[in-house]
């Protein structure tokens, strides 16, 4: 594979035939805009075989200047309008974004790194989200009244997130209620603690926030679940299952103390005495990107490179992480490559665009992906320079498109849950 950290060329490369390699769907060479008019759907890579909810947010018809113009004059104007705002603009960029996007990102990271910047950059006007839609709500949570919060693209959601919605967790929490109560024991610990993961909609966190529960990301999880279990006898967490359940288990909470909860059956499907005993129940949500990673394509590689390091997400199955030398977050991972004596090999189980970065980057270093298959993460392939010069374009007119705004009621108790995570800060040094 030639050195290059954009993963777009890369395909390009093995449509044309001129570079060996394989792609999960002939689709990811298409500009993303062709799937807005299509019937909703993710888009092609690692979610294109999930369920959309019906009413999932859409993106109509970009405007064909935008779909025709080439990526010279897109680079101008982006240029153009950035230099125009200058600091009343300020573009957020996560890791997992195409290489094309993060070129103008004023700040690149995780998603705990971009709610904190987010929150930071109360001078700027507008806050546009090249990430999905989960985080341009928590930045809009987290950023003042007068700032503006642009989604360049409404079709960026994320299929994990979308795998619990409020009904769900709310007739969840009643039957828990029903089964537990509502008293405290006598340490003063309530029955269940509501824990979602930053991956979620700004509605659950605004119900953590109501039942003193609280947010966390996959660079604080430990610390949060540590807060949980302070005032809690158990922690619902949803709608990551493998997040919950690898940092969980690495606490030493027995698996066998973690019932699933499936939202079409009564009582999750679970037994009342496995819902008494529990010390976390688990959502049955997972991310279609991290859940490709398997054991298999883990012991390939430590029989091709023996001094291979394997790190990959906590978002990955427990028996990946298991398997692997260390888990953590996007910059987790990030990190711990940085640390690296020259001459490292690492095998990375997460997100290709952020693997294929950090190869280009450290050309020190021997880093792959541990599947060898290109599948990146659907939701953020969605955005492309196009909508970015689209939407930067109409804040130079003074218009702002695809805001994103989480309505006060909500708002309220979601940052009230967000707040409780930004001050169980820091975050631990996750898994390694
Ligand atoms: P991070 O919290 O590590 O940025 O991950 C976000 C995400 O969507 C992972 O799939
Ligand atoms: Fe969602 Fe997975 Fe994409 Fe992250 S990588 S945004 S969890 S689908």
């Amino acid at each position: 594979m030639t050195l290059t950290a954009s993963v777009d060329s890369t395909l390009t490369r093995i449509s044309a035939g001129t570079e060996p390699g394989a792609a999960c769907s002939p689709d990811l060479v298409e500009k993303p805009w062709v799937f807005d008019l299509r019937p909703p759907s993710y888009g092609p890579g690692s979610s294109m075989g999930d369920v959309i909810p019906t009413g999932s947010p859409r993106q109509g018809a970009l405007p064909a200047f935008y779909r025709e113009a080439d990526a010279a004059e897109l680079d101008r104007r982006i240029r153009a309008a950035k230099e125009a705002l200058g600091n009343r603009l300020v573009i957020l960029g996560h890791f997992y974004q195409r290489d094309e996007v993060l070129a103008y990102a004023d700040y690149v990271g995780d998603s705990f790194q971009l709610a904190t910047a987010a929150r930071e950059r109360s001078d700027a006007e507008a806050i546009v989200f090249c990430g999905v839609h989960f985080m341009a709500e928590t930045a809009d949570l987290l950023s003042t009244e007068e700032q503006s919060v642009i989604l360049p693209n409404l079709a960026a959601g994320c299929s994990m997130a979308d795998m619990a919605n409020i009904d769900q967790v709310e007739e969840c929490w009643e039957q828990l209620a029903e089964l537990y109560g509502t008293e405290p024991d006598a340490d003063g610990r309530v029955p269940v603690i509501p824990v979602t993961y930053m991956n979620s909609s700004a509605a659950l966190k605004g119900f953590c926030g109501r039942n003193g529960g609280i947010v966390c990301t996959s660079s604080n999880a430990q610390t949060v679940l540590e807060w949980a279990f302070e005032r809690g006898q158990r922690v619902l967490f949803f709608p990551d299952q493998h997040l919950g359940r690898n940092t969980a288990k690495a606490m030493g909470v027995p698996l066998e103390l973690m019932p699933m909860w499936n939202p079409n059956k009564p009582f999750g499907g679970n037994d009342a005495s496995a819902l008494e005993d529990s010390r976390v129940i688990l959502w049955h949500g997972f991310c279609s990107v991290h859940k490709r990673f398997t054991v298999d394509q883990i012991a390939k590689a430590r029989t091709e490179f023996p001094d291979v390091r394997v790190l990959v997400h906590p978002e990955c199955p427990m028996p990946v992480v298991d398997a692997a030398d260390a888990s953590g977050s996007t910059d987790y991972i990030r990190k711990a490559i940085e640390a690296a004596p020259a001459g490292s090999t690492f095998a990375i189980g997460t997100e290709i665009n952020l693997v294929q970065r950090l190869a280009a980057e450290h050309p020190e270093h021997t880093i792959f992906c541990l599947d060898p298959v290109i599948c990146p993460c659907s939701t953020m392939y969605r955005i492309h320079p196009g909508y970015l010069a689209w939407v930067l374009d109409a804040l130079l007119e003074g218009q702002v498109l695809n805001q994103i705004t989480v309505s006060d009621d909500v708002a309220l108790p979601a940052r009230i849950a967000l707040e409780r995570m930004l001050a169980a800060r820091p975050p631990i040094a996750d898994g390694a």
